[in-house]
């Protein structure tokens, strides 16, 4: 039985709740691999619309088991919460299991985060101030605090109180704020211990066995390639690899266990926070875009920058992770435009490009290219077969997979599951 993965294509925010929502009916486990609560992916189903933070997006179906893998940084308070207000709206979380190599997102690593950001000035990077950078630098710094320390309470106070004291040295002596007290993080730390130990497993284990029993695993990517660490617009990234190979080290998984691996292209692009984007609209219809679609972020609430689909980025994501096919969604969102434009290369220096540049100054100065197709200007919405979509939609879809080289399986034409066209079954 395979291990599929689920990765974003683009800048985060492409719709992979809905699709790992979609297929989780269909397999055995669901797990988390990177990221933390700065990723935010919305769920409709019968059960209502959720935003999804930490708990992985396949918890609706009771046959599933959900894993947040060892590569995920946890906010206790984020994390319990989502869990409690799950239980509330009637989803059990029984099968729910947390790696206890986890790292642990700290109070200092939230301030920090906001701090840092501040410094930053005019070179922000946007980031979601959730403390995911800062706690990442923790785990690479072997300064950091994993789910399973909380259980071993001698060794987390002398642990605790070794970070603490340098990490109040940086906030009192470069960032001129207020310390923290040991006393109060060890103690509300060791609350969240107790509520989270029920939850704490070795996962990389639990994923194994259920290869062993010849169960199906989907791995549910969070951000998107753009925002990967190393291929992304760095440093206008996130702090970890939300590609493919991060999937491996984020479950502890080997890569030769992983049979497919599929992106997750939004119909347009959009990013939040700052850095290069090249489609990037200013005009009407970005707003268009923007309302139609109610593009605010799901963590944030921040507006997200729209722009025309760009086949640059799409391509190079296809590549660099190794997509056999994607998930195209909300196609239903360019239902009104009269022509649609994708980007199909780029102009720098009177060079023409084929894929971004990796300096960020570059593909800031990058000029698109774009093809013009025209729009359908019907709803969409209720289409559920490829055939019965309006030839100029058909036109555009076929575009996408030329000029990204990847074949599409599914189209997304509405945020709810039975709001999808099924080219080619993935499950
Ligand atoms: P994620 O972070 O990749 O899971 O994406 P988000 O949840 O942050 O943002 C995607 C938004 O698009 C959510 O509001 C979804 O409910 C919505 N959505 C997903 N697919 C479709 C679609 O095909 N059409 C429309 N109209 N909305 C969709
Ligand atoms: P999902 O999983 C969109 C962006 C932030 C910021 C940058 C760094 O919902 O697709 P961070 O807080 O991670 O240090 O911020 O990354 N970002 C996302 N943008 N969707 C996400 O997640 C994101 N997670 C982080 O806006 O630009
Ligand atoms: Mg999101």
């Amino acid at each position: 039985m395979p291990v599929i993965a689920v990765i974003g294509a683009q800048w985060g925010d492409e719709g992979k709740g809905k699709i790992i929502d979609l297929l989780a009916e269909k397999v055995n486990m669901v797990a988390r691999f990177s990221g933390g609560n700065n990723a935010g992916h919305t769920v409709v189903n019968p059960y209502g619309e959720f935003a999804m933070h930490l708990v992985p997006s396949g918890i609706f179906y009771r046959h599933v088991t959900c894993v947040v893998g060892n590569g995920v940084v946890i906010d206790p308070a984020v994390l319990l919460e989502e869990i409690d207000q799950l239980k509330k709206r009637g989803v059990e979380v029984d099968k729910l299991f947390i790696s206890d190599r986890a790292h642990l997102i700290m109070p200092y690593h939230i301030l920090l985060d906001g701090l840092e950001e501040e410094a930053r000035g005019g070179g922000a990077i946007g980031t979601t101030r959730k403390g995911i950078g800062p706690c990442y630098m923790d785990k690479v710094g072997r300064l950091g605090i994993r789910t399973g320390d909380l259980l071993q309470r001698d060794t987390f106070r002398d642990r605790l109180r070794s970070v603490l004291d340098y990490k109040n040295r940086i906030l009192t002596r470069v960032y001129e704020a207020q310390p923290l007290s040991l006393e109060e993080i060890y103690d509300k730390y060791c609350r969240y211990g107790e509520q989270l130990a029920p939850f704490l497993r070795e996962t990389d284990l639990m994923v194994e066995q259920a290869l062993e029993r010849g169960e199906m695993v989907l791995l549910e990517g969070a951000q998107g390639t753009m925002l990967d660490i190393d291929f992304g617009t760095y440093p206008y990234v996130t702090s970890t690899a939300t590609m493919i190979g991060g999937a491996c080290s984020g479950v502890g998984l080997s890569p030769v266990r992983i049979d497919r691996i599929y992106g997750v292209f939004k119909a347009y692009a959009t990013r939040v926070g700052s850095g290069p984007m090249p489609t990037e609209l200013f005009d009407d219809t970005a707003g268009l875009i923007r309302e139609r679609a109610h593009e605010y972020g799901t963590t944030t609430g921040r507006p997200r920058r729209c722009g025309w689909f760009d086949a640059v980025v799409t391509r190079f994501s296809a590549r660099v992770n190794g997509f056999c096919g994607a998930c195209l969604t909300r196609l239903d969102i360019l239902d009104t435009l009269p022509s649609i434009k994708i980007c199909t290369g780029y102009r720098l220096n009177g060079e023409a490009l084929t894929r971004p540049p990796s300096n960020s100054a570059l593909l800031a100065k990058c000029e698109p290219l774009y093809e013009e197709l025209d729009g359908w200007q019907t709803d969409i919405s209720r289409l559920r077969h490829l055939e019965d979509l309006p030839p100029q939609a058909r036109s555009y879809v076929r575009r996408l997979e030329e000029l990204t080289d990847c074949p599409i399986n599914i189209i997304s034409v509405g945020p709810r599951r039975e709001q999808t066209i099924v080219v080619k079954a993935i499950l």
